[in-house]
């Protein structure tokens, strides 16, 4: 027998994975444990309202009271970090959104609630100005439309600075705008919480036709005109690896990539980039509708395809998985067969 033929036999797969243990062993990198997931929630002005999405089926909106419920057995499970947006309905929206950082803002409100409810759990706030603004638009506009980038990253800025006085831990700028994370240091660092509030970064944000429910979820569709001047192109990975060093040069904390099963590749790619940063992913509203629209209609195992998907988040380089279905995740999490 030739050498070459002996070491080709040596090559058997399945002695790897012929028993649970030796196969976790080949996918201890993929694993999900709560730590590995942040649970987005909406904010409603009313603090007793429980409104289900229609577009979302299976996630609501939450008045603050309501939450406590809501997270409760959540944390009980492990949840240990949650994203809150506002939703705004009787509150006027206006150019420069007003209401994004004003005591009336529900997630303002909220925050010192959620704080004393939830001492363990860890708090990011996305920052943003499309739920506040009358044109619907991230930032804040020229009379021509266009965006006005100076303006826009010294009111996000300002937001930011509100929801980390409030005591949120982590704030999540969304909006896209050039230069925003470091606007955002130097605001924080003015008001002295430079050291309590993270800087979570909308890195590698994409134009998506994957944001469609969330618009809905957030009452937050632009008024005219789309996002594109200030979301990535998704056929570019240049310009997300770029957008990731200027993150990183400004003082982001962490960074993220949104959405992610039709960007896998750029997650991989700022992960290996940058690997001493959190990598975050976002599984937005329309891969949400997506996975539970196909399982609802028989053509796949709603579990096992949900936990293949987050399970190969984790092996493309995510740390932790923005998702909606994390309550759902949590529950399987509580039984011994792990993901
Ligand atoms: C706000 C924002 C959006 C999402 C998160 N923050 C919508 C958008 O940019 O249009 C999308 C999240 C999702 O689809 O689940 N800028």
């Amino acid at each position: 027998m030739s050498i070459q033929k002996k070491v080709k036999n040596r090559h058997t797969l399945h002695s790897g994975i012929f028993n649970p243990t030796l196969r976790k062993w080949q996918s201890l990198q993929s694993e999900i444990a709560p730590d590995n997931l942040m649970y987005p929630i909406f904010i409603v002005e009313d603090d007793e309202a429980v409104q289900p999405i229609a577009s979302m089926p299976g996630v609501s909106r939450y008045g603050v009271n309501k939450l406590k419920n809501h997270l409760g057995p959540l944390v009980e499970k492990g949840l240990s970090s949650v994203l809150l947006f506002g939703v705004v309905e009787s509150l006027p929206k206006d150019d420069t959104g007003s209401h994004a950082d004003s005591p009336q803002n529900p997630v303002i409100r909220a925050l010192p609630k959620l704080l004393s409810w939830f001492p363990s759990l860890t708090i990011a706030c996305d920052v943003c100005l499309c739920p506040y603004t009358s044109h619907g638009h991230c930032g804040i506009l020229f009379p021509d439309g266009s965006i006005n980038n100076t303006k826009s990253i010294k009111r996000i800025a300002e937001i930011a600075a509100a929801y980390a006085k409030a005591g949120a831990h982590i704030v999540a700028p969304s909006d896209m705008m050039d230069g925003r994370i470091g606007a955002i240091k130097d605001k924080l660092a003015e008001c002295q919480l430079r050291h309590k509030t993270a800087v979570l970064s909308y890195t590698a944000k994409f134009a998506s036709g994957f944001y469609g429910p969330f618009r809905d979820a957030a009452k937050s569709k632009p008024a005219f005109g789309d996002r594109k001047c200030y979301q990535l192109p998704p056929g570019s990975s240049g310009i997300a690896l770029r957008a990731a060093a200027r993150d990183v040069a400004e003082g982001a904390d962490m960074l993220m990539v949104k959405p992610v099963l039709s960007y896998m590749d750029v997650l991989r790619d700022v992960k290996r980039a940058y690997p001493e940063f959190p990598m975050f992913v976002y599984q937005v509203s329309g891969e949400y509708a997506m996975i539970y629209h196909a399982a609802k209609a028989g053509a796949l195992d709603f579990k096992t395809a949900l936990s293949e998907i987050l399970v190969s988040l984790r092996r493309a380089g995510a740390d932790v998985i923005i998702s909606y279905y994390t309550p759902v995740v949590l529950d399987w999490l509580q039984t011994k067969s792990k993901l």
